[in-house]
């Protein structure tokens, strides 16, 4: 596999493998890769003939007092793992690559980023839409995937592609999780073993919450209740605890209120200081 830092090769590496033929998978990380990224992998690899991953640690998605400067970084381990996987280029620009001097264009999308981490985390979508969309032009991939972990991040790209007329195909998948539920993510790691067994109290407050909404409890009863799980076992803040349209992410308080779309009951709050999100389906049974 090989491992490209300047966009020059880069383009002339996607070119050789368009010239093989077939259709070529991005699967875009910041690195730190667990089994949810080999999910992509794999699912890249299903769905095209080859996969570039990227690898950047994009600091325009940070805010100031986040953990940018603590964000786990380990390319080699990263590239080993994505070799032995079969993917066929990584990308790996540098800050200065991918933000030059002078470089004075941001992508900010409405709607969709407003409310939950748009509001927990003032800024961050502006640097997820920008670096993702560089990375798609970079690439020009005929697909991009992305977990289903990032919930809100997934709408917000899938609207983007929409709203840019980018040529390419946006794939959700599954989140991967642990034996406990708690769904992976590079973040877990700074977790002590006292707060790694807590943690899994996220995904059952959830599951809790969603079975009984699509029981057809009220809405309301179910989100207090899994404020109230998650306060118990030491979470806090708590940002949010919602139930939302899939598609605008607006919350809703019926099942019905998804009109046409899924609904998707969502999470965010912090143990110990860490910030851990998840999210599940709901649908009415
Ligand atoms: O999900 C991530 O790892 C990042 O937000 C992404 C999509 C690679 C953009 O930096």
């Amino acid at each position: 596999m090989q491992i490209i830092r300047d966009r020059d090769t880069l383009r002339n590496a996607v070119a050789a493998l368009r010239e093989a033929g077939g259709r070529v998978a991005l699967v875009p990380t910041m690195g730190a890769l667990h089994a949810g990224h080999m999910a992509l992998i794999a699912e890249g690899k299903r769905r095209a003939r080859a996969v570039v991953a990227s690898i950047f640690v994009n600091p325009t998605q940070f805010g100031p007092n986040e953990d940018l400067a603590a964000y786990p970084r380990r390319e080699a381990t990263d590239a080993a793992m994505l070799e032995e996987a079969g993917c066929d280029l990584l990308w790996a620009p540098d800050v200065a690559t991918m933000y030059p001097a002078g470089f004075a264009t941001t992508v900010s999308v409405g709607g969709v980023t407003e409310g939950l981490d748009g509001a927990a985390r003032p800024g961050h979508f502006n640097g997820v839409a920008t670096v993702v969309t560089k990375l798609l032009n970079q690439v020009a991939p005929d697909i991009a995937l992305f977990g289903e972990k990032d919930f809100q991040q997934l709408a917000v790209i899938r609207r983007l592609v929409a709203d840019l007329d980018l040529p390419v195909e946006i794939v959700g998948v599954a989140t991967e999780r642990d034996d406990d539920g708690l769904a992976l993510s590079s973040r877990n790691a700074y977790l002590d073993p006292a707060q790694r067994t807590a943690a899994r109290a996220l995904p059952r407050a959830l599951g809790e919450a969603a079975s009984a909404i699509e029981r057809g409890e009220p809405v309301a009863a179910a989100l207090a209740l899994a404020h109230r799980r998650l306060g118990e076992a030491g979470f806090g803040p708590i940002d949010y605890v919602l139930l939302c349209d899939a598609v605008t992410l607006a919350p809703i308080d019926r099942l019905d209120d998804a009109t046409g779309h899924e609904a998707r009951l969502l999470a965010a709050a912090k143990l110990g200081g860490v910030r851990l999100i998840d999210n599940l389906k709901v649908a009415p049974r």
